[in-house]
């Protein structure tokens, strides 16, 4: 563990079956105006939308709707939601789903009081809030992204084909998050597989990176366990309670800046080129990560040989015996690729409805970071896009 920082989360959880029963006692915190934020309609169909309201009434809070929140949710909505939370001097910005909901509630909390557009300012120009920020409270229906305990918002500009993140400071994180297992059990199964790896793959990006011996490293391997043994029984079992509260919690802890420590910053450059094919694909995020991984992890592994050999032993149990350290590191991503197909997750750009004449525009619209065991360039990505298709 080499690396000097400050560790903090601001974000409170009540986690587990039942645990919306702890929502009342978080709004006594909050003035009467709550802005309820919510995606296509799932929460209307599998009855949360109903116990959320009704909690908010009976605790005399005026509901000012704010629903339509898309997968992958855009510059113009974010505008929408910040007009909206404007005109009713909303006190709570409560979101009701799975990250794009989540993102897009902290996305609306530091603009409501900003001057400039929200998208130039802190998507473009990737400056700090300079202003109040309206709190943000969350009930999470999807297991995946860790927005419910992490200060990231993703933004999609259509216009421009760009997708971006922005993982502002702890001020902008959930003030609370409410985690019952049981509320994901209606989504449809490509959606938890695509969160599924999700979660796996924030873990990846922490992973593969850094050579010293890391306390992160250690704790990734065991979420990374967890993720593997228990997607697997949610798929055969979606409503396995003990398997869906696996993942559910897994995801939160893969993301919420605690297996960031000393890792400088870490890889993430499977979510660079994923978000880029989301510009220009509107595709599930998850599905965006599972069909570039492939091509990239091979691309990068003759630079990070021993991290890749610790992923087979470790992660996947594979015996070194009579193996290359190559031979070995292989074994360990095609026992991952396995794993996905296994899932039904989509394995190339194809599958996501890209074609070979993207392949450019998704190298430019591509952030390059350099965290990684092989700094990628342009040229590197146009490659790992081709061995995408
Ligand atoms: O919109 P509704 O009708 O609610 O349906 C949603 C949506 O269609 C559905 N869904 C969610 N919970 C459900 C359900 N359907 C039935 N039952 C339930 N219980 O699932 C679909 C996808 O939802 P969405 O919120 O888009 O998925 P996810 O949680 O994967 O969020 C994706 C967004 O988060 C960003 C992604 O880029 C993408 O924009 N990310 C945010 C991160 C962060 N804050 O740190 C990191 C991630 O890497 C990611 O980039
Ligand atoms: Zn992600």
């Amino acid at each position: 563990m080499l690396g000097t920082f400050t560790y903090q989360n601001a974000t409170k959880l009540y986690f587990g079956a039942g645990a919306l029963e702890n929502l009342a006692g978080e709004l006594s915190h909050y003035g009467p105006v709550v802005q309820l934020i919510y995606g296509g309609g799932s929460i209307k169909k599998n009855g949360i939308y109903e116990k959320v309201c009704g909690i908010l009434r009976k605790n005399g809070k005026t509901i000012v709707e704010d629903p339509g929140v898309m997968p992958n949710p855009t510059v113009e909505k974010l505008r929408e939601g910040v007009k909206i939370a404007r005109e009713h001097k909303v006190d709570l910005l409560l979101a009701v789903g799975g990250g794009s909901c989540c993102d897009y509630a902290k996305a609306v909390s530091v603009s409501v009081f900003c001057d400039e557009d929200p998208w130039d300012k802190y998507y473009l120009r990737f400056e700090e809030p300079d202003c109040a920020i309206v709190p943000v409270g969350c009930i999470l229906t999807m297991a995946g992204t860790g927005s419910e305990m992490n200060a990231g918002a993703v933004i999609t500009n259509r216009e421009q084909k760009l997708k971006i993140g922005h993982v502002f400071g702890p001020e902008v994180m959930p003030k609370f998050s409410v985690l019952d297992p049981v509320f994901t059990y209606s989504l449809p199964k490509r959606q938890m597989v695509a969160g599924v790896y999700d979660i796996f793959n924030h873990i990846c990006e922490q992973f593969f990176c850094g050579t010293d011996d890391n306390v992160s490293d250690y704790l990734a391997e065991g979420l990374m366990r967890s993720v593997i043994r228990n997607s697997l029984v949610a798929l055969d079992d979606p409503e396995n309670y003990e398997a869906r509260s696996n993942l559910m919690w897994a995801a939160t802890w893969a993301l919420n800046t605690l297996i960031a420590q000393g890792k400088n910053g870490g890889d993430w450059m499977v979510h660079m080129i994923g978000q880029a094919v989301g510009a220009y694909t509107d595709a599930t995020h998850g599905m965006t990560l599972a069909a570039v991984s492939g091509a990239y992890y091979r691309f990068i592994l003759p630079y990070g040989i021993e991290k890749f050999k610790r992923f087979a032993t470790e992660v996947w149990k594979i015996s070194p015996a009579g193996k290359t350290d190559e031979e070995l590191a292989l074994a360990g991503l095609a026992a991952m690729e396995d794993w996905m197909k296994k899932l039904g997750l989509c394995m190339d750009l194809r599958a996501l409805g890209a074609t070979p004449e993207m392949i450019e525009g998704i190298a430019d619209a591509t952030v390059l970071l350099d965290g990684g065991y092989r700094p990628l360039s342009r040229e590197d990505v146009v490659r790992v896009l081709t061995e995408s298709f």
